[in-house]
């Protein structure tokens, strides 16, 4: 069903109301905030990460420690800023295990990632981008297909369910733990992947729209 874009804000407030009392796994135990998204719902371009992190946990806003700040660098390099997307993540509440009194970050289990899962596609479903790109190979995997190789396939276009184009490229955390020659190499395919996604959704805009009959 299409939506009028003018609900789209709307809808998406609606959704982020549900999704702060999600009680689906045992992350509504340990969470700080839910992290929903940021941007602009009303939006051709969706960008998705793996989950919150500690300062995302504490803030309720995706991308904010320092992945996020390459993240906005990057996306400024390609004259893009939050307003011009929307951000979310794989899965909405932070993953962490407590160790000697500290907390650090885990990979999400299949059964959190399972429940929080339809949280993202009922996103997808009202914002209706024209196109994805994946942060990292757990939002690939999801959007793209479930085995996904970053090394052979991030960079290239896939027809999915939840957008005309999907694309995956290397998740801003990875880039930052690179020194050296590998962090220049892998800054720059960030920045290129970025920039195809954003050629691909003024391409998109030009293409006839689908029609039912
Ligand atoms: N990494 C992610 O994948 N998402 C965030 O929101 C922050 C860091």
């Amino acid at each position: 069903m299409t939506i009028e874009r003018a609900s789209v804000i709307e809808e998406i407030e609606q959704l982020r109301l549900s999704a702060l009392t999600c009680d689906k796994c045992e992350l509504a135990q340990t969470r700080t905030n839910v992290v929903f998204g940021d941007g602009n719902p009303d939006t051709p371009l969706v960008i998705i990460g793996e989950g919150p992190g500690e300062n995302e946990d504490a803030t309720g806003k995706p991308f904010v420690g320092r992945a996020g700040a390459l993240l906005d660098q990057v996306l400024r390099e390609n004259g893009l800023t939050r307003k011009h997307v929307y951000i979310t993540n794989v899965i909405k509440c932070r993953a962490c295990i407590s160790e000697g009194g500290r907390t650090r970050n885990r990979p999400p289990r299949t059964s959190e990632m399972a429940a929080c899962i339809p949280w993202l596609e009922r996103q997808l479903e009202i914002i209706q981008p024209l196109v994805i790109l994946c942060l990292g190979a757990p939002a690939a995997n999801t959007i793209i297909h479930k085995d996904f190789r970053m090394t052979q396939e991030r960079g290239r276009f896939f027809e999915t369910k939840y957008a005309r184009y999907a694309i995956a490229a290397l998740h801003p955390a990875y880039v930052l733990r690179q020194d050296g020659e590998m962090y220049d190499q892998t800054r720059t395919s960030l920045v290129a992947d970025i920039a195809a996604a954003r050629r691909k959704v003024i391409e998109a805009r030009k293409e006839p729209k689908p029609t039912l009959f």
